[in-house]
């Protein structure tokens, strides 16, 4: 072996030996790890124990970050508990690693919106999102009348609200009911259960929602979907309403780590050519405006939603999800960002990064 080669070679492996130590000296023995079944890794990529290990360490490391502040501009959102905190992360084989609370479940808001977006890529393809609400990043709130104005409702994406009630309206099926089967289906898919709505979060949301409705009728009424304004808002009201828990998004978010199918159902919910159109809108524009300053500190497509979900992809490795509900001042929950940071550098999950660095260029600003 050349000398250069040989370098190249013992840093490979310095960096394996490095990562497996970190991953077992920095985290202490985890009783959800004992119960996982061994198996043999391959280089480089850090057994079930250090999974588990890690997902714990996060979970002890920012359980007391009392940082943040539930949304409020929907009420029953504030009600929430603000303590309510709890990870899961799944692996392509199917395997769960979780911490704290998986039981209580939150609406999935925004993060529907991938969902959807799976759900009219699916059936219509690419084109419809260029043609209809654009790929691009706003550099605008989620909600922003201005962006849609900016350029009549093109150049968005099907993660700001605009682009999501489009994506809504886009859906198959003709009637109210058809087109909610249709939603409902897909999520269930994603999560390998069967969801349902929080009612108390619908009606929260659909008696304050007229600024949604007001960009729905502006989407209308410059020509990106045809049908009724008021029922893709009522529609879109209502995927956001559903309830989850960490697990359940980690499914999901795993389901696209896993090229489109669920690891547990095996059932394919996304064909594999449109995950990684998928996953670019998450990576450009999945944390509103600090998209860009989480997709420095992980390279992770990511979704957030205002109920305090968070998921992220690192495409082949796993799905995770934090669910915790105070948001920072982007609209993004904080513990959920700082555990999901954590988890990946310690993993190596960042796509960018050619070796999948453990420990690598993420950073806290
Ligand atoms: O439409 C809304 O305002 C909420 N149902 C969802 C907002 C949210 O989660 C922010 N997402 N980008």
């Amino acid at each position: 072996m050349k000398s250069a080669a040989k370098h190249r070679a013992s840093v490979r492996l310095a960096r394996s030996v490095v990562a497996l130590a970190l991953a077992t000296s920095l985290l202490g023995a985890s009783a959800g790890a004992q119960k996982l079944a061994a198996r043999t890794p391959r280089p480089n990529e850090p057994s079930a124990e250090d999974i588990q290990r890690v997902v714990d360490q996060a979970y002890a490391r920012f359980k007391n970050l009392k940082e943040g502040k539930n949304a409020d501009y929907i009420p029953a959102l504030a009600k929430v508990d603000p303590d309510l905190f709890g990870i899961a992360l799944v692996t392509p084989d199917g395997r769960m690693y979780t911490a704290g609370n998986n039981t209580t479940e939150v609406s999935i808001q925004s993060i529907s919106k991938v969902f959807t977006m799976a759900r009219v890529l699916q059936d219509s393809g690419g084109k419809v999102f260029i043609d209809n609400t654009g790929v691009d990043a706003t550099g605008r709130e989620f909600n922003s009348i201005v962006a849609i104005e900016d350029k009549k409702g093109h150049e968005m994406n099907p993660l700001v609200n605009a682009g999501a009630i489009t994506t809504t309206a886009l859906v198959g099926g003709g009637s109210a009911a058809e087109v909610w089967k249709n939603i409902a289906d897909t999520y269930d898919g994603f999560a390998g259960r069967k969801l349902t709505v929080l009612e108390d979060v619908y009606k929260s949301e659909a008696e304050t929602n007229q600024r949604n409705r007001a960009i729905a009728m502006l989407m209308y009424a410059y020509g990106h979907f045809k049908g009724d304004p008021l029922q893709a808002t009522d529609i879109y009201t209502r995927q956001c309403s559903v309830g989850v828990t960490a697990k359940d998004l980690a499914m999901m978010a795993a389901t696209l780590a896993n090229g489109g199918t669920n690891p547990v159902s095996h059932k394919r919910m996304l064909d594999a050519q449109h995950v990684p159109q998928l996953l670019s809108v998450m990576a450009t524009a999945g944390l509103y405006d600090d998209s860009g300053i989480w997709l420095f500190n992980t390279g992770l497509p990511a979704k957030s939603g205002v109920g305090g979900g968070l998921i992220a992809v690192s495409p082949g490795k796993w799905g995770v999800a934090v669910v915790s509900p105070p948001l920072d001042k982007a609209g993004n929950s904080v513990r959920a960002q700082r555990a999901i940071e954590y988890i990946s550098s310690v993993l190596g999950g960042n796509p960018l990064a050619a070796g999948g660095e453990p420990m690598s260029a993420s950073g806290r600003r």
